[in-house]
C-alpha cells in the first residue's frame, strides 16, 4: 500500500491516540506488525510548540518510518504553518484531524467541527496541501462521518479533499455528536471508498482478526486503522496478520514475551517523559496490559500507589514472573469488544480527538 510516493509495510494502522500513542507506544505496534502508526495530534498553536508536551510529540528519533504527524485547527493559514514546522522536525506525511469531538483544541470548535462548515475544511485542506506540496509530503485526512445522523457529509467532504490533492482519508464510523459511544457503521466508509480512488482506511471498533476481515470485505477500504484495541495489547496486529493471511489465530502471547515487551516499553516511556511523570503516565498501560488477566485488578490498584519507576518497573516484572508460573501464555482475551473498548465512553478522556 502507498500513500503518495511513500510505501507502507502492511494495511494495518494504529489509531492517532492523544495520550497513548507516542513514540514509544507507536514503535511498539510497528515492531509488533502494524504497518503504519500516526503520531497524536500536534496543535497548529504556534505558541504552544516550545511545550514539553508539544516538543515531546515532535521528537520522532529512532522511529521507524514512515514519520506521520497529525495537526489541528481552525485556521488555514496556522495549519499550514504546523504542517511545515512538523515537515522540517522529519513529518514525512501530514495528517489533519477532523475527527476530534472535543472542545479544547485550539481553543475553539475545530475537530470534526470542521465538517460542519465545509468552506473551511476545504480552506484547510488547499493551505496544507500547499505547505507540503514543495516538500513532496502527502497530506492526509481523518475525519468522522459528519457531525450527527442528520448530517452525515463524510463523502462529500471526501470528494472535494481529494481533489483538492488529499492522498489517504481514514473515516471513523462514528458521528461528532456521538462521541464514542453506539457502534461504529461502516456503510459510510464503504460510500467514501465508491467515492474517491485514493486509498480509504476503515476505523471504530475494529478488536479482534474477525472484525478485521469484515470490514475489509464489506467496505473494500484499503487499509484498517486500529485504536483503543491495541491498548496493552500491541500483538493484536500480528494476529490480525496471521489470521488475514492464514485464516487461522495465532496462540496467545507467551507471558514470558509479554513481560519482556512490557518491561522494555516502561524503560522506553521512562526516557521519553523522565522518570516521574514516566511513572505516573505508565500506570493507564500497565492497567490496559493486565486488564482481565488472573490477579490484574488487584495488582492494578497496588501498582497505582506505587510512586518510584524502579519499583513500578520491579513489581510489573514480579507480577509477570507470578503469572508464568501458573500458564506459559497469555489467557484468551473475554469475549467481546476487548478491554479498552468495554470502557464507558463517557470515561474516555477530553482529549480523545476524533
Ligand atoms: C484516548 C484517545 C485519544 C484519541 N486521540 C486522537 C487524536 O489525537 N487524533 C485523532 O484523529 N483521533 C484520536 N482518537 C480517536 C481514534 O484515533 C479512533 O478514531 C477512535 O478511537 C475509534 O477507533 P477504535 O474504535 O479502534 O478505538 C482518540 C481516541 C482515544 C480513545
Amino acid at each position: 500500500m502507498q500513500i503518495g510516493p511513500l510505501t507502507l509495510a502492511n494495511r494495518l494502522f494504529v489509531a492517532p491516540m492523544a495520550g497513548v500513542t507516542d513514540r514509544p507506544f507507536r514503535q511498539l505496534c510497528k515492531s509488533l506488525g502494524a504497518g503504519y502508526a500516526v503520531s497524536e495530534m500536534v496543535t497548529s498553536r504556534r505558541d504552544l510548540w516550545n511545550t514539553l508536551k508539544t516538543s515531546r510529540r515532535a521528537n520522532h528519533e529512532g522511529e521507524t518510518t514512515p514519520i506521520a504527524v497529525q495537526i489541528a485547527g481552525t485556521d488555514a493559514a496556522m495549519m499550514a504553518e504546523a504542517a511545515a514546522y512538523n515537515i522540517d522536525r522529519g513529518a514525512q506525511i501530514i495528517d489533519i484531524n477532523m475527527g476530534c469531538p472535543a472542545k479544547k483544541v485550539c481553543n475553539k470548535w475545530a475537530g470534526s467541527a470542521l465538517m460542519q462548515d465545509e468552506p473551511l475544511a476545504l480552506a484547510i485542506v488547499e493551505a496544507v496541501v500547499a505547505a507540503a506540496a514543495p516538500h513532496r509530503v502527502p497530506v492526509t485526512l481523518k475525519m468522522r462521518t459528519g457531525w450527527d445522523a442528520a448530517h452525515r457529509n463524510a463523502v462529500t467532504i471526501a470528494r472535494a479533499a481529494e481533489s483538492a490533492g488529499v492522498q489517504m482519508l481514514t473515516v471513523h464510523g462514528r458521528t461528532r455528536e456521538q462521541g464514542y459511544r453506539g457502534e461504529a457503521e461502516y456503510d459510510t466508509v464503504t460510500a467514501v471508498k465508491a467515492a474517491v480512488r485514493i486509498p480509504v482506511v476503515a476505523n471504530g471498533d475494529i478488536a479482534t482478526p474477525e472484525r478485521a476481515r469484515d470490514v475489509f470485505a464489506a467496505t473494500g477500504c484499503d487499509a484498517v486503522m486500529v485504536g483503543r484495541a491495541a491498548q496493552g495489547r500491541p500483538w493484536i496486529f500480528r494476529e490480525i496478520a496471521h489470521f488475514l493471511d492464514t485464516g487461522e489465530h495465532l496462540a496467545q502471547p507467551l507471558v514470558a514475551e509479554v513481560r519482556r515487551l512490557l518491561l522494555d516499553h516502561l524503560e522506553d516511556h521512562y526516557q521519553l517523559y523522565g522518570e516521574f511523570t514516566g511513572m505516573r503516565s505508565a500506570r493507564k498501560h500497565i492497567g490496559w496490559y493486565v486488564h482481565g488477566l488472573p490477579g490484574g485488578d488487584d495488582f492494578r490498584k497496588r501498582m497505582n500507589r506505587i510512586d518510584d519507576c524502579r519499583q513500578q518497573w520491579q513489581a510489573v516484572g514480579d507480577y509477570f514472573d507470578e503469572l508464568a508460573t501458573h500458564t506459559d501464555r497469555l489467557p484468551p482475551p473475554a469475549a467481546g469488544p476487548g478491554a479498552a473498548l468495554e470502557e464507558d465512553a463517557a470515561d474516555i478522556r477530553s482529549d480523545a480527538c476524533g
